[in-house]
């Protein structure tokens, strides 16, 4: 029925009311204020009433949304709705942990419920549309987006990537608390050389299909409603002038049927990319390779038209655009009532309500990874122990709502010193100082941040207070504005004074648990040496100080694991369990073989590692058969006991190794994973189900499928700490 009505819409549209679906414009003045005074607000203004605007982004709030909206409606000749778009990328307003965090859960229900509760707050306030989840896996943690994604895995990037569109989207996008979501950004956008971002990325197509857009086609097999397309070039060919990507793989192969938006000026930036000498050729190159949509490039508007007429871009190709548009537009009930999301009773209702923020609090403590605790210093005691919570994050109320942080409140999070303090029987045993500042100055989502390097002037306070504590906990990282977009460093271990402070503090009292807020893996070579306990807590959020008292004290007992691997020296990057194995991986006796003479090269903590307050047995890894048949299946079990003496979680991870393919593969990939929780004492059977499509990859001839051979199979607590097993594939 859809289709019919978007067809019927389509016949009665002129050329520029088609190109005026494909326009997307960034909102230039306050909306619910007085008419715009510039000139090119007031171009936009007319053009919005025009119908040469079909989508609008930043702007939010119930009201904003439907006075724009009634500007497009009421004032164009076929009444087409506006559709608006904002980055809700973790949270709209009740925050949740950045989705590198949340993927350290290895939960994806957990995404699914963030996602959820993030649509119906933006949907609240008159948004139908967020351009997440991002989905680019990262293996140099020198790019500051590290901290919007997934991690390093296709595999769990894929369940995270589903996860997140079904939360965002529901099972239905005409619900009025769901939104559609956006698989971003297509494609390698996360391998950007040296972790600069916006770079070039040079990949292979091996790497681009096999680890590059696994998350992207899980996410099209859930249903997302749009695709964004991505900044850098692959090979010479920017993201968004590729057909291969858009038209080939993703409206081709994958049969997407919604529809691609550029990012912001991809389109535009065909130019210095040097593609395209002007606008005009940025989109007949972009529209030809099947973006869709275009960002704030201005690009289709001004030239998408003559283009038609000269015969350079078919007017058929338009018309697939603006049905893909349309159809979206459709299915999210835009045209039965355009305002329905602009519910101001709702947004009063359901944004920061306190359901909301017990889920932020749930998923955030789901998604602390206990790093180290050294002669059970964790946890600590809510009595009877006098506690010096010390350092720059520590009683930061801004840095854990993390970086892309929609209309979070600035500075509304709880922090990890009144979560101590909310959680102890008496707050007199909880004394605190800063011991240094982490930044100087402003710190924004547009400015660069400067780092307080020379004031070291609260060290001795911060000493003498450590000396007469029992325990430290010693808040230390990164500010939320060190990651993100445009964040990308060349050193990625404590910036400012952080080190120094750590030896200072350490010095005076050893009993320190340092708690990591970070957006990245972090080089902590000496941390990690010296300190006994070490939370990773990442940016966890509005509820972020309650959920590490909740790990601090034990009222949960960490159940996380990295989704990234921390390297020892940022000169490792990139660096990532699924590499290859080189021709020359072990040592020989001499200088020549695959490593560095002046580093391990292995990680410092491996992807899927993370400590518990209980220990966890395996059993050797058992299978069903040790041949498995082409389209057939084999199961794989373990054992697995808590040997402790408190209940935990435990997440177990399935490897294989395909020892020999038609191109080398991996020296271990994730294939399933499952966090069972367990009392003392006791043990669970855990049983994988593996088919010969889970061992399916692209090899020589660029088609996916398995190869026969050898296998080793390893079931284990993190990718570096399993047992192992084998079979053949016939
Ligand atoms: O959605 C973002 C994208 O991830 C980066 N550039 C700007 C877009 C819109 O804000």
């Amino acid at each position: 029925a859809i289709e019919k009505k978007v067809n019927e819409l389509l016949s009665k549209m002129t050329l520029d009311e088609k190109i005026g679906q494909l326009n997307q414009y960034t909102s230039q003045w306050e909306m619910t204020g007085p008419a715009p005074q510039g000139a090119s607000a007031q171009k936009q203004l007319q053009e919005i009433k025009s119908g040469a605007v079909g989508s609008m982004l930043n702007v939010v709030g119930a009201e904003a949304t439907r006075k724009t909206q009634e500007l497009a409606v009421k004032n164009s000749r076929l009444h087409i709705p506006l559709i608006f778009g904002y980055d809700v990328i973790h949270g709209f307003k009740t925050m949740f942990p950045i989705p590198l965090g949340e993927a350290a859960s290895w939960e994806p229900e957990l995404a699914k419920l963030s996602a959820h509760v993030a649509a119906v707050e933006a949907s609240a306030a008159g948004l139908q549309w967020t351009f997440a989840p991002m989905m680019d896996i990262s293996r140099d943690a020198r790019w500051g987006r590290t901290m919007e994604g997934s991690g390093e895995d296709p595999y769990l990037g894929a369940e995270f990537a589903a996860a997140r569109v079904h939360g965002f989207q529901g099972s239905d996008l005409s619900e009025d608390s769901t939104i559609a979501a956006c698989a971003k950004h297509f494609a390698a956008y996360g391998f950007v050389e040296s972790g600069r971002d916006y770079n070039t990325v040079d990949i292979s197509e091996h790497t681009l299909r096999n680890t590059v857009l696994p998350p992207f086609e899980a996410a099209v097999k859930a249903g997302v409603a749009t695709v964004m397309n991505s900044f850098n070039e692959i090979g010479g060919t920017p993201a968004t002038a590729s057909a291969h990507l858009q038209r080939d793989i993703l409206k081709g192969q994958w049969g997407f049927k919604g529809f691609v938006v550029s990012d912001w000026n991809s389109i535009g930036e065909l130019i210095p990319h040097g593609v395209a000498a002007n606008k005009a050729e940025a989109a007949e190159l972009a529209i030809n390779a099947g973006s869709d949509m275009d960002m704030e490039g201005h690009c289709y508007i001004t030239s998408l038209k003559k283009l038609v007429e000269e015969g350079k871009v078919k007017e058929s190709l338009i018309d697939d655009a603006v049905r893909r548009i349309l159809r979206v537009k459709f299915e999210l009930g835009l045209f039965d009532d355009p305002y329905r999301y602009s519910n101001v009773e709702r947004e009063k209702k359901e944004i920061l309500s306190p359901e909301h923020l017990a889920a932020a609090r749930k998923v955030a403590r789901h998604s602390i990874v206990l790093l180290k605790n050294d002669n059970h210093l964790l946890p600590l005691k809510k009595k009877g122990q006098t506690i010096a919570v010390i350092g720059p994050l520590a009683a930061d109320k801004d840095s854990p709502l993390g970086s892309w942080r929609a209309q979070a409140v600035t500075g509304s999070a709880v922090s990890l010193l009144e979560g101590v303090k909310a959680a102890v029987a008496d707050k007199n045993s909880v004394e605190y100082t800063e011991g240094t500042a982490l930044t100087v100055g402003p710190r924004t989502f547009t400015q660069e941040l400067k780092f307080n390097t020379t004031d070291s002037s609260g060290f001795d306070a911060a000493r003498q207070m450590a000396k007469k504590a029992d325990v430290v906990v010693l808040a230390v990282g990164e500010n939320c504005f060190q990651t993100g977009e445009g964040r990308s460093q060349t050193e990625i271990g404590m910036k400012g004074l952080q080190e120094q402070l750590m030896k200072a503090v350490y010095a005076a009292n050893k009993n320190v648990v340092v708690v990591l807020m970070n957006g990245r893996p972090l080089v902590i070579d000496w941390m990690a040496e010296h300190v006994p306990a070490i939370v990773e807590a990442w940016h966890l959020g509005s509820e972020a100080g309650n959920a590490i008292a909740d790990v601090l004290f034990g009222d949960y007992n960490p159940s996380g694991k990295l989704p990234v691997s921390f390297p020892r020296a940022v000169g490792q990057l990139p660096i990532y369990y699924n590499h290859k194995s080189t021709g020359r991986p072990d040592p020989t006796g001499t200088v020549f073989w695959s490593h560095y003479t002046d580093q391990k090269k292995t990680p410092l903590f491996p992807f899927g590692y993370g400590l518990s307050y209980t220990t966890f047995k395996y059993s050797p890894v058992k299978l069903s058969s040790h041949e498995m048949s082409m389209g057939g299946k084999l199961e794989v079990s373990v054992n697995v006991q808590n040997t402790g003496k408190v209940a935990g979680e435990e997440v177990v991870q399935l490897y294989i190794r395909d020892l020999v393919g038609s191109v080398s593969r991996p020296v271990k990939e994730l294939k399933g994973f499952r966090k069972i929780a367990l009392k003392p004492g006791e043990s669970q059977k855990v049983t994988f189900t593996l088919t010969s499509d889970d061992l399916a990859f692209y090899g020589a001839d660029l088609k996916k499928k398995a190869e026969p051979g050898d296998f080793k199979v390893f079931v284990g607590t993190n990718s570096d700490d399993v047992q192992e097993n084998s079979f053949v594939l016939k």
